[in-house]
């Protein structure tokens, strides 16, 4: 390969750069604001953002033709949380706790991808997050390091399966955003990140870890910067972390125009200079920029860069091809017959709504739920006959053919006791809507309203700084209470939002996130009774933005509150809010009550040869059947540095019939006790643990045990 063949491998375009490539000039504008040439078009190594099995066989058997060495493309997409069939928003699978489902989610979405000609899917997205003004939270499953890794890693199973070179329904995995992407100041999109090493190893490195360890195939680069340089220039987090300790030799690409961004970041003068910090770091992939084929071949001709380094980064480029089968099969698993047979198939939208429908929490109830078929219900609000249920990601799914909450509501109850209005739109209401929604309302048993944010409102570019409902949808909610008729809310929406002026108004209030393209059908499925919710939290929600973040696994600070102090001035508190978040991390209800009893453990003591039993019944006291998912949780009372009020080391989803009781049972080890020291050794310390069982981070029975060493 000549030179500019080889850092040409190292280019990825939007596929529209190659549709028609050598032939169609409508391709000269575009190419001429990257400032490259046809020929670097014709041999670059991997396009993004196509879909469909008709048009990715004619992109690469063009491919195949203009390229001097006729190496294929990696087709490459975000394929986020489904292809056509689309699941709910990764943030709503985390509160699933299911990891099979999970699993088979990313199975499923890798077969629709497959088929339809994809190769790599720019997922998952295993960022930890901390503050819903983000607006991409929804894109990862929540807080927790330990969670967030069991999903990271059934993901990647999900979507690559065992043998990406010989199955051709799976895809290679993309695991994202290295480092931190997720903790940008203030919540604010793209801002900077700054965290210590140990904030880093201990919280946020894990999920990461987790996904390469199941052999996720590509890595790709944060916007932010990690100890004050941008990821995607930062060859410590980069070679030294990923690489060299981690040992990934798989493909690391750049996130979208990162490496051009190192410019505005302030760290390279130039784009030259910004594709020497980027190959120095070790970025084989330039996405959507285009230093990497101006510059590179100069610095290497002058001497800059050591052709060694290209070298290693086409061979992880070529190996990729090599491993997804693309030398002797091009086209891979595109095939347009089959693609009609396989996307939106009946079995996948089942799994959907599956999903969907274990992904909703229940956040208050007063009993009013399960609706019962036979009452008159007004169904309001902007989401009452709205398709926007799929998500702020959802780029590729089949918007024309989902139910809205009317028509799903049709299929449970007779049609003439179901009256709907629009109420109000996602930001705005006039008078005439709130007219219309009284009336309707007054003729109704019961009043649903289906409320939320719109999907741009989140994902990425989708901060807020207030985290409410619109004032619209708040004026919709204090009008129709004025009725003083049993009200329940669902809301569909991509974060933790501050839910007062909701929460406090309404009867029961079921988090439905965005569900979906069967999304309506699940929550119809919960609210008339046929499904039992049993969604947890996989991120808290704040009792207001003032106290953000807000995280079931903060620190103990010197001076905690204390409930038996309740006038204690000098405590770490806010006057004006409690410190604890509106519905904690693992929180979520039921239609059924679950009893927690005689908790045990097998002895006060372990070592590291020795684990510990911890048992604890469970009671179903309720009449439905119902699954729990029963956490435990451990305190390291005294450690070398400062140790979390709780962590989440397992969890167990439990289903039990009326009157029904289960043993369940963890096992303890000396492993799950170890953490980041201050010289940032992972060891575990002898000493004082405090173990919680229960229903939620805020609702857990504790025993004590020592660590003997
Ligand atoms: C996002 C990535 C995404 C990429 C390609 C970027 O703007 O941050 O998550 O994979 O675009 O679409």
């Amino acid at each position: 390969m000549t030179l500019e063949e080889k850092v040409a491998q190292m280019l990825q375009l939007v596929a529209s750069y190659f549709i028609g490539s050598g032939e169609d000039s409508q391709i000269t504008g575009p190419m001429e604001s990257l400032g490259i040439t046809e020929e670097t078009v014709a041999q670059a190594g991997t396009a993004l953002g196509l879909g469909g099995a008709a048009k990715i066989i004619q992109v690469q058997e063009n491919h195949m033709k203009n390229d001097r060495l006729g190496i294929p493309l990696i087709f490459m997409a975000d394929i986020i949380h489904g292809y056509k069939t689309i699941f709910p928003v990764p943030l709503a699978i985390g509160s699933s706790w299911d990891q099979e489902l999970a699993e088979q989610s990313a199975a499923i979405a890798a077969k629709e991808s497959a088929v339809s000609g994809l190769h790599v899917t720019f997922a998952p997205m295993v960022d930890l997050v901390r503050d819903p003004r983000w607006g991409r939270v929804m894109e990862s499953t929540g807080e927790d390091s330990y969670l967030n890794s069991l999903f990271a890693r059934a993901f990647v199973r999900g979507f690559q399966g065992e043998d990406l070179t010989n199955d051709f329904s799976r895809v290679a995995a993309c695991v994202k955003h290295f480092a931190a992407y997720g903790a940008g100041e203030g919540g604010r999109e793209y801002n900077t990140v700054d965290l210590s090493e140990r904030q880093l190893r201990e919280y946020y490195f894990p999920a990461y870890k987790a996904a390469l360890e199941e052999g996720c195939e590509m890595v790709m680069t944060s916007f932010n910067t990690v100890h004050g340089s941008p990821a995607t220039g930062n060859k410590p987090l980069m070679r030294g972390v990923l690489r060299e300790e981690w040992g990934f030799d798989g493909v690391l690409i750049s996130d979208w125009g990162a490496v051009i961004e190192l410019i505005a970041h302030g760290v390279a003068e130039d784009e030259k200079a910004a594709a020497l910090l980027a190959v120095n770091a070790g970025v084989d992939i330039e996405m959507m920029t285009s230093c990497y084929p101006k510059f590179l071949p100069e610095l290497v001709r002058s001497g800059q860069v050591d052709e060694a380094l290209i070298d290693e980064a086409v061979l992880r480029i070529l190996t990729l091809k090599n491993k997804l089968g693309l030398f002797e099969n091009p086209l891979r698993g595109a095939d347009p017959e089959a693609e009609r047979e396989v996307v939106y198939c009946d079995e996948h939208r089942a799994a959907a709504r599956k999903l969907a429908s274990k992904s909703a929490v229940l956040l208050k109830n007063s009993g009013i739920l399960p609706l019962e078929a036979d009452r008159k219900l007004a169904l309001i609000g902007p989401f009452a006959q709205s398709t926007d249920i799929l998500g702020p990601w959802a780029w590729n799914g089949a918007e024309g053919n989902i139910a809205t909450l009317e028509e799903a509501f049709k299929g449970k109850i007779e049609a003439s006791n179901l009256l709907v209005a629009q109420g109000s739109g996602i930001d705005t209401v006039t008078t005439g809507q709130l007219e219309e929604a009284l009336r309707t309302a007054a003729q109704a048993d019961v009043i649903v309203l289906a409320l939320g944010e719109s999907s741009p409102m989140s994902g990425e570019g989708g901060s807020r700084a207030d985290i409410t409902l619109p004032k619209a949808q708040l004026q919709l909610i204090a009008h129709l209470r004025t009725l003083d008729k049993p009200m329940v809310t669902i809301l569909f929406n991509g974060r933790p939002l501050d839910l007062h002026g909701v929460y406090d108004q309404v009867d029961a209030l079921l988090e439905a996130w965005f569900p979906g393209s069967e999304g309506a059908l699940a929550i119809a499925d919960i609210i008339f009774g046929a499904v039992n919710p049993s969604g947890r939290l996989s991120m808290s929600f704040p009792q207001a933005v003032g106290q953000i973040p807000v995280y079931y696994n903060h620190f103990n600070t010197g001076r905690p509150k204390k409930a038996s102090e309740p006038e204690n001035r000098y405590a770490s508190q806010y006057l004006d809010i409690p410190n604890e978040p509106l519905y904690p991390f693992g929180f979520g209800l039921s239609y059924t009550e679950f009893e927690y009893s005689q908790m045990t453990l097998s002895s006060e003591e372990m070592n590291p040869q020795s684990a510990l039993e911890v048992k604890v019944t469970l009671t179903n006291k309720g009449v439905l059947a119902g699954e729990e998912v029963v956490q435990l949780y451990i305190r390291d009372i005294t450690g070398e540095v400062v140790r979390p009020v709780k962590e989440l080391k397992g969890y167990s989803k439990v289903l039990l019939q009326p009157g029904e009781s289960k043993q369940v049972s963890f096992i303890v080890t000396e492993e799950q006790l170890r953490y980041h020291h201050s010289d940032l050794s992972f060891t575990s310390d002898a000493g004082e643990f405090a173990v919680f069982v229960g229903a939620n981070s805020r609702d857990a029975e504790e025993k004590r045990f020592r660590l003997q060493k």
